[in-house]
């Protein structure tokens, strides 16, 4: 038995409660979120669908802390984030989290290395480090070789391997990508997956947002928004992971 304290509890690392958003567009007031509980722990893989226009990006604008809320309560890593200054939310965005959208973003000026180490140039991280790091990262999403080549001269897939780089590179607790399969062939597509998949098994949270079913059985939870409200979390349902699924003909 390990002698953990009989009183030690293990907080999540987001724990959102009732969350509300509202975006006023002049007259205009949309309700994107109507009270959102949102729940996830430390090494989970979650996948977030629903129809287009139910508020999925908005959600995770929220968790990632892009954006504010009006209504509710969000902890995040044991931290209650509305009471932060604006500076400290920038830094625990910085140190907890990556961002990975459907449209890469990646810097079309500048190779393959320096899009990669982007972040530590933000991080106050020393040029040699960052090139180090940056190295190392482009080797474990297999493209160290196309370390001095830019976004232009590279495949879908590759850039996205390099945004995926470039979100791990401050080794963040929470991963989150928007769509990130959504400009991908399905072969592409299912090697981010796959990727993914290999850096929750490494102790990343991830969420994701998909409209894909067969990219949400990657994930062991499935979260379905509906118009602003969370309609079904399926924990535990879908699995998969850890399991070949071209094996069982899934694809
Ligand atoms: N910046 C914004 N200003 C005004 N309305 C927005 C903004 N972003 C999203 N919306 C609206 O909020 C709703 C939810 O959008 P979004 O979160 O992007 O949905 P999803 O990602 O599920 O497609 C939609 O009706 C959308 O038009
Ligand atoms: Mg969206």
């Amino acid at each position: 038995m390990m002698n953990y304290p009989s009183n030690t509890t293990v907080s999540p690392l987001v724990q959102l409660t009732d969350c509300v958003k509202v975006y006023r567009t002049g007259q205009v007031h949309l309700k994107a979120l109507k009270g959102v509980d949102l729940t996830v722990h430390r090494g989970e893989m979650t996948a977030i669908m629903g129809p287009s226009g139910s508020g999925k990006s908005t959600l995770m604008h929220i968790v990632g802390l892009l954006d504010e809320m009006d209504e509710g309560q969000y902890i995040l890593n044991g931290r209650e984030v509305q009471s932060l200054t604006d500076n400290e939310q920038a830094q625990a965005r910085n140190a907890e989290i990556g961002f990975v959208f459907q449209s890469f973003n990646l810097l079309q000026s500048a190779n393959l290395r320096d899009n990669v180490a982007l972040p530590l140039i933000y991080a106050g991280v020393p040029v040699a480090e960052r090139r180090k790091r940056a190295e190392a990262m482009l080797e474990r999403v297999g493209l160290l070789p196309w370390a001095e080549h830019r976004p232009g001269e590279i495949s879908g897939g590759q850039k996205q391997r390099v945004a995926i780089a470039r979100a791990m590179i401050n080794r963040p607790s929470l991963l989150l990508a928007d769509e990130p399969t959504g400009n991908l062939d399905s072969k592409s597509g299912r090697e981010i997956m796959e990727l993914f998949v290999e850096l929750n098994k490494m102790g990343t949270t991830v969420i994701l947002i998909t409209h894909d079913q067969e990219i949400a059985t990657y994930t062991r939870r499935i979260l379905m928004i509906v118009d602003g409200l969370v309609v079904s979390d399926s924990d535990g349902v879908n699995a998969n992971v850890g399991t070949d699924l071209s094996a069982e003909g899934t694809f």
